[in-house]
């Protein structure tokens, strides 16, 4: 595919930015929302550290304008966000605690943006295109990174928000005990990391009684390396199917939602 220069080379009307906002790295690319694929190779940038407002607008503006972009863009964030106001920050830099973060991006980046919960753009993008296409009923999906996300959909309507990675267990924060980082920090071995997620959805499922749980996050890729460790679990269980690019797929359909799409890049 060419690489899009200008908005001019976008052609018909099914594309939005997205951008994923993560703890290491910040990552992004067009998407087709009408088939929740990547048009481009995403660009990745390291999350700076402190992961301070300022810095991070910046990085967004970066892998923006890294595409030419000029239309509605779509950013998650690792935190509670309600009407584009970014209200918590478990590991991220707490100058976004109750930031207008929509109205930051947009002022920088002079485009339409909506802002939303990264585990909620990626149920989403899994819902509509990846594992949970078609599923109705109870489905919680999981992401396990720096921190643990979750998005709770019913019949396909997303709950938001809903921050279970911090639900207690055994008197820690279920995301100290067994997310993603926590299993490379701490050097554990993934049947060792599978038994405390194995823990942890039991507690959920005693809480939400779910038909299906979608493991999302960098570990998605890696199913068979620790879901063979999970038992005792009622619900199915099954990797993300867009892996680390649900985030960016779901931030681009929240942007088309609220702001439309624009022309695709001519392939
Ligand atoms: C945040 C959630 C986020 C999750 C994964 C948690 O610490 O509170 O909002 O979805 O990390 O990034």
């Amino acid at each position: 595919m060419a690489y899009p220069r200008t908005t001019a080379d976008y052609e018909r009307v099914e594309t939005c930015l997205g951008i994923d906002i993560g703890g290491t790295g910040i990552k992004g690319a067009p998407v087709d929302t009408a088939a929740g694929r990547l048009l481009h190779d995403r660009v990745r940038q390291l999350t700076p550290q402190p992961s301070a407002p300022d810095a991070v607008v910046d990085v967004v503006c970066d892998v923006v304008a890294r595409f030419s972009w000029r239309g509605p863009v779509g950013i998650t964030f690792p935190g509670v966000v309600l009407d584009g106001v970014t209200h918590t920050a478990a590991n991220v830099d707490k100058g976004w605690v109750d930031l207008d973060a929509r109205r930051r991006f947009s002022e920088a980046l002079h485009a339409p943006v909506t802002v939303v919960n990264d585990a909620d753009a990626a149920g989403i993008a899994e819902m509509r295109f990846g594992a949970g296409r078609d599923r109705r009923g109870t489905v919680l999906v999981l992401t396990f990174g720096t921190g643990i996300g979750s998005a709770l959909f019913h019949d396909g309507v997303l709950v938001p928000n809903t921050e279970f990675g911090h639900l207690e267990l055994n008197g820690h924060e279920a995301e100290h005990h067994a997310a993603g980082n926590v299993r490379e920090e701490h050097g554990l071995s993934w049947d060792h990391w599978a038994h405390r997620v194995q823990h942890y959805l039991r507690h959920l499922e005693m809480l939400f009684s779910p038909s299906l749980f979608i493991i999302g996050g960098g570990v998605s890729k890696k199913a068979e390396k620790f879901l063979p460790h999970i038992k005792h679990v009622r619900a199915e269980i099954v990797p993300a199917a867009l892996h680390n690019d649900a985030g960016i797929v779901g931030a681009a359909l929240a942007a088309r939602a609220d702001h439309g799409a624009v022309p695709i890049p001519k392939c």
